[in-house]
């Protein structure tokens, strides 16, 4: 049986995440690990809000909360957002939980001891308005390489280069304001990624073909670059303590770097998952050695995530000199945009995980995001094309399908799938493309191709509707009841496999389809992949079988809808 890791980045625990983060990695990985589920394979789905680093300590500050119970109240309420929008972990864990701080000093202690880390004394930022060093974000000013005049001291958001807050242009302080940033010494203890530079480099090569191009070309222009030691402990007072034991105590009160402890996270939330479940060192045979060597490891992220997860990450797992499974699949975003403009939290704009249920289900969302997931260049979300999508896929084409027969059913056929004639011809090649269609369908799930998956998900309800036109059960009634029956047979035992396909995507609508027309085949919450031969499949139905027409299942969008929302949500570019 196929074994599959999947983790997507671990959120930042500060407040509700929006559209854009959700399609970069929880909405996609939770859709494939749906899919792999709904084909049986053994699949454990990761994800947990990271909680420690400047960015928390500031949102914490900002709403006079202490850091601990801030973060586990916004940890409860992305849970909770998580689980309205289906979003199926196996665990939502914590980076701040026991288990990670035992697992990082296991890290941070096996690097120290092979070499790989080393005390430096660094030039840092440091305010006398505010009497401390600023790490990170903690400083704000332009980013060098673009010229971009938000640009954080960790990382530029516009050209995804990561920075040191040093080399800023007009610094300032994220918590004052103060201009006064002096450049003092301070100790601290860097990774040599520098020696990782062969290896990664062999690694990634391995991956040119099963990583996508973006992936790929983002990992080699950092090896081009060439690769520079990386500070990993912080000033900071929330977060992993580094232990005496590493650098003789000449680290007292620093913590790690976030991005020192969050991807060790993945790991640790599966150990957090093997302790809730009772399940011991079962941990272990995601992730370490032998046993873990079966498994397939899969990871989503957007794209200014991908130097973490090619480059630190990775050399980190390396330098531990154990056997930690290293990614296999990468599966990296672009961005989505918000009518023309960036999605932002710290400029409150966009779409947000909560406000968007209010809108709409959490399946329309899904569906619309991954149709137009962000895989080969940015995209970009207006509430026209949201509208578009909705009204013309899911209400006049699916919804409309599955209205249509049902209705229909119901009316002329007692409600009960009929018995009377034989598929011929036109059923014939309905079949045929449907396993044509299918098999396509799987194929691009099987690599995480999203929106061609999609688009073969939208052939087969258009070839759907395209048979039920030719079949035309409510002319044939009139005179050929069997004629009339046969048309409407096929068009009950497709939607059946319509819900069956749809599950990974829409999972509460595939619910709502499938126990209209099959109230039973369930396994474990699962719909199960459609399995047998085609024919066997649009023949499986009973007749004399009872099935239901649902209420409306998709309500169109209005003008005016779309006007207030628009009014609401503020939009045009920035
Ligand atoms: N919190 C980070 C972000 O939202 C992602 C962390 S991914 C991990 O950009 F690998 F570090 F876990
Ligand atoms: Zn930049």
């Amino acid at each position: 049986m196929k074994r599959i890791l999947i983790t997507s980045a671990i959120p930042y625990v500060a407040g509700v995440k929006h559209l854009g983060n959700l399609v970069g990695s929880m909405l996609p990985a939770d859709i494939f690990a749906r899919y792999c589920r709904s084909r049986g394979y053994d699949t454990l789905a990761i994800c947990a809000t990271d909680e420690h680093g400047a960015p928390v300590e500031l949102a914490a500050l900002e709403e006079g909360m202490p850091v601990a119970e801030y973060a586990a109240k916004w940890h409860a309420v992305q849970k909770a957002l998580g689980d309205r929008f289906s979003l199926s972990w196996d665990n939502f864990g914590r980076s701040s939980s026991a288990q990670n701080h035992e697992l990082t000093l296991h890290f941070a202690r096996a690097l120290w001891k092979n070499g790989l880390l080393e005390l430096r004394t660094t030039k840092q930022a440091y305010s006398a308005t505010d009497g401390r060093f600023l790490p990170d974000r903690y400083v704000i000013g332009t980013c060098p390489h673009c010229g971009y005049d938000r640009a954080r001291g960790d990382q530029c958001e516009n050209c995804t280069r990561v920075l040191d807050a040093v080399d800023l242009i007009h610094p300032r302080s994220a918590v004052s304001g103060a201009q006064d940033i002096e450049i003092r010494d301070a100790t601290h203890l860097f990774l040599k990624q520098s020696q990782f530079a062969d290896r990664l480099r062999a690694w990634i090569d391995s991956h040119k073909t099963d990583w996508p191009p973006l992936v790929t070309s983002i990992a080699y222009k950092w090896l081009d670059e060439g690769l520079h030691d990386r500070g990993i402990t912080r000033d900071l007072e929330w977060g992993i303590p580094v232990p005496d034991d590493i650098a003789g105590g000449a680290l007292k009160g620093k913590v790690f770097y976030v991005w020192f402890d969050a991807p060790i996270e993945y790991i640790a939330a599966t150990k957090e998952w093997a302790d809730k479940n009772g399940k011991g060192d079962a941990w272990k045979d995601w992730w370490f050695g032998d046993a873990a060597k079966d498994v397939t490891y899969w990871e989503f992220m957007g794209k200014d995530n991908v130097p973490f997860h090619t480059i630190i990450f990775p050399a980190m797992e390396m330098g531990t000199g154990e056997p930690w499974h290293l990614v296999d699949r990468l599966k990296g975003f672009n961005y989505l945009n918000y009518d023309g403009g960036k999605f932002s939290t710290s400029g409150k704009r966009g779409i947000f995980m909560d406000k968007a249920l209010d809108v709409a289900p959490a399946d329309y969302w899904r569906y619309y995001l991954i149709a137009n997931a962000p895989e080969s260049s940015d995209s970009n979300f207006t509430w026209e094309q949201f509208a578009g999508i909705i009204n013309k896929d899911l209400a006049d084409v699916l919804g409309n399908f599955v209205n249509r027969v049902t209705k229909f059913c119901v009316a002329r056929f007692d409600g009960v799938v009929p018995g009377e004639g034989d598929y011929g011809e036109d059923e014939q090649a309905l079949v045929a493309e449907m396993d044509r269609r299918v098999a396509a369908y799987a194929e691009f799930m099987e690599n995480a191709e999203f929106r061609k998956a999609m688009g073969e998900m939208r052939a087969i309800w258009v070839a759907g509707n395209e048979y039920m036109t030719r079949a035309a059960p409510w002319t044939h009634i009139k005179t050929d009841r069997a004629r009339a029956a046969v048309g409407v047979r096929m068009g009950l035992n497709l939607i059946h496999q319509f819900a069956h396909l749809l599950w990974p995507v829409m999972p509460d609508f595939a619910k709502t389809i499938h126990e209209c027309i099959q109230p039973v085949g369930y396994r474990g919450g699962v719909i199960p992949f459609p399995g047998a031969p085609m024919l066997e499949l649009l023949n499986d139905l009973t007749p004399g079988q009872p099935i239901k027409a649902p209420e409306v299942l998709v309500a169109k969008i209005s003008e005016d809808q779309i006007a207030e929302w628009k009014a609401q949500f503020g939009g045009g570019a920035a």
